[in-house]
Parts: C-alpha cells; structure tokens; sequence
C-alpha cells in the first residue's frame, strides 16, 4: 500500500521538488501556506486530522535568516512551535515525520565537518529556532527523520545562485565573502535523496515501526567544501559558458546578459551583515552513507548539473 503524504512547504525550494517527486511513492496532499498557515496551531491541528497522513514531510521553514534576527515570534512559530505540534500530531495518528534542519545549529569553531553528534551552539536566531525545531520532533517520540542541510539553492526561490545571477546583470564588480565555508546543496538533490530514502523504507514496510530501525539526524548536504566566494565564481564560470541556459534563470536575470568581469572576495566583518553566521559549517555525510548507502554528488557536480538540466 502506498502511503498518503502531507508536504508542507510546496512552493519552497526543497518542497517544489519533492512535489513532483514523492507522487511517486504515494498520494501527496500538499497544502500551500493559505491552506495550512503554520503560523496558527489550529490550521496544523485540523489539516493533519482531517488529511490522517501515515507520513508528512515538513519542507515549510522560515529561512529568511537576516529577517529573523528582528522577527523572531514568526520564526519561532514556523520551525519550533509548529514542527512540535506537526510531531505531536503525527504521533496521535501512527504517522512519521521528516523534517529538514540546516547547519546553522552549529557556532563553527570546528575545522573538520561536523557530524551529527557534535554538540550544537547556534549564534543566529534563525539557528536557534531550527534547533528548537529539532529538539521538538525528537522528544516527541514521533517516528522521524531530521535531515540537516545546509545552503540550499534552486533554480526558483531566493537563494544565493540567483542572487549572483541577478547582481552578475547589474554590476561589473561583485563583492563575496570568502570566510565563510560550508556546502553550497542543490534542492533537487535534497528532494531526490529524500524520497530514495523514503521509497527504500515504504518497499519494506509502509507503517511507521519501519521508520523505528532508522529514526534520527541525519546530515544530508553536497559532498566536498567551498566558500561563498568560490560558489559565486563557480556559478559564473557556468553561466558565461553556457549563455543560453540563462534563459533558465529569466526571473533573476530578467534576460539581461552577464556585465560582470570580477568577483573580489571580502572578509564577512567587511560585509555589513549584523546576523552572525558560521565560519565553517561543513556536515559530515558519513552516517547518511552508512545507514541508507546513499551519497549526495559533490557541490561543483551539482552546480553543473543545475545549469545543464
Ligand atoms: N535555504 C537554505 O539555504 C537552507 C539551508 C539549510 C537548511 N534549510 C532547511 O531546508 C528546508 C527547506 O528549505 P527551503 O530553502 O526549501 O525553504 P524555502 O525555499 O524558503 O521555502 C519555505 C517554504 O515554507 C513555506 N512557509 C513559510 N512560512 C509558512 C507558513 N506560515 N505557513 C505555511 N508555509 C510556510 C513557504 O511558503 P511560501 O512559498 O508561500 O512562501 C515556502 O513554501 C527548511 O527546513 C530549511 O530550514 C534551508
């Protein structure tokens, strides 16, 4: 039997991709935010009771980090207080639960990738509402799947490819931090990863016990390593070789051609940004590939198949 799944987030850069893909796997509800407003506990509460998903996959977040350093009450709503009650429901019901979190729960001291057992010490408040979030579905006792991910792009949505793409037709000189290192991660490959995992669990079994032998956190980003800096050269590498792709990226672009000629790397003190960020935030991968056999390509392959596709 295959499993009815309430996604959450459809419109966001990960949930439009899992959308298309999780049809796959069962039938998907997938309410957008005037549907279900994460915002209010009661919209939660009814959607799950009168949906009775075996499975929702939360892919709805705040993730406007600058935003929440002031907006705090809305960020603490959408990923802590309703990835607790998201939990609270499906466990009611029999369901599980995925739920994506970000590396941003970690301050980045660390020089090596972090790995899910590392302490966590968020320094932004978008960080600290992620964790919270987390925090949440654990001791629900919910059958659950976290996955940690971390700077997620796409080709629609807002994002830092786009955001390049854009400044690329404006100005000839771009300015990028370069002290800040993490793994810059594709939301179609996110999505893919997701419902590989997803689709291996429902082939054994579809109730939620079969999410029991592998409940936990899971980090779930692009192999290798990279700063700001060198994405945003790398994404202008790929776009002035292939020109015609950017018609692709039309609604960053708005058809304009590529005027930049130069990238100059900043420190992030230089940047102007109040929002603390973490200067190293590289995830390990290795429990993803030991429990589910499953590797994310490496970031410069997934920027490359983003322009390609
Ligand atoms: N973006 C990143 O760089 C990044 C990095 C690390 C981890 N993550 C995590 O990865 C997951 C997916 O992120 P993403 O980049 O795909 O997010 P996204 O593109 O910002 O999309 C977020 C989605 O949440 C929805 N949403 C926001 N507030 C809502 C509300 N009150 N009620 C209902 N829906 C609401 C949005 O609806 P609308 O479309 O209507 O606005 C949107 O569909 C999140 O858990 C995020 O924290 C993201």
């Amino acid at each position: 039997m295959k499993p009815r799944i309430l996604l959450t987030g459809k419109n966001g850069q990960v949930g439009f991709e899992l959308h298309r893909l999780l049809l796959a796997l069962g039938q998907v509800v997938a309410p957008d935010r005037y549907a279900l407003d994460l915002f209010a506990a009661n919209s939660i509460r009814r959607t799950v009771r009168d949906v009775r998903p075996q499975l929702i996959v939360n892919a709805a977040a705040y993730t406007a980090v600058d935003a929440a350093e002031t907006d705090q009450v809305n960020a603490h709503a959408i990923n802590a207080e309703a990835p607790a009650i998201l939990a609270e429901e499906a466990k009611k019901i029999g369901a599980a639960l995925v739920h994506y979190s970000t590396d941003y729960v970690f301050d980045g001291s660390k020089k090596v990738p972090y790995e899910e057992k590392d302490p966590t010490n968020p320094i932004n408040v978008y960080g600290k509402t992620k964790l919270a979030g987390e925090q949440a579905v654990r001791s629900s006792g919910v059958p659950h799947l976290i996955f940690r991910t971390a700077w997620v792009y796409a080709t629609r949505g807002r994002n830092f490819l786009l955001t390049i793409l854009r400044l690329a037709t404006e100005r000839e000189e771009l300015k990028v931090v370069c002290d800040q290192i993490g793994a810059p991660t594709c939301a179609a490959d996110i999505a893919a990863a997701t419902t590989k995992i997803l689709a291996d669990i429902y082939s054994q079994n579809n109730e939620a016990p079969a999410f029991s032998k592998v409940m936990g956190t899971y980090h779930m980003t692009a192999a290798g390593q990279t700063t700001w800096y060198d994405f945003a050269k790398a994404i202008l590498d790929e776009a002035s070789h292939a020109p015609q792709v950017l018609s692709r990226f039309a609604a960053a672009t708005q058809g304009r051609p590529l005027l930049a000629r130069r990238i100059i790397p900043i420190l992030a003190s230089e940047y102007g940004s109040r929002t603390r960020r973490p200067a190293y935030s590289v995830l390990s991968n290795s429990r993803l590939a030991q429990t589910f056999d499953m590797a994310l390509p490496d970031w410069r392959n997934q920027l490359q198949h983003c322009f390609a596709s």
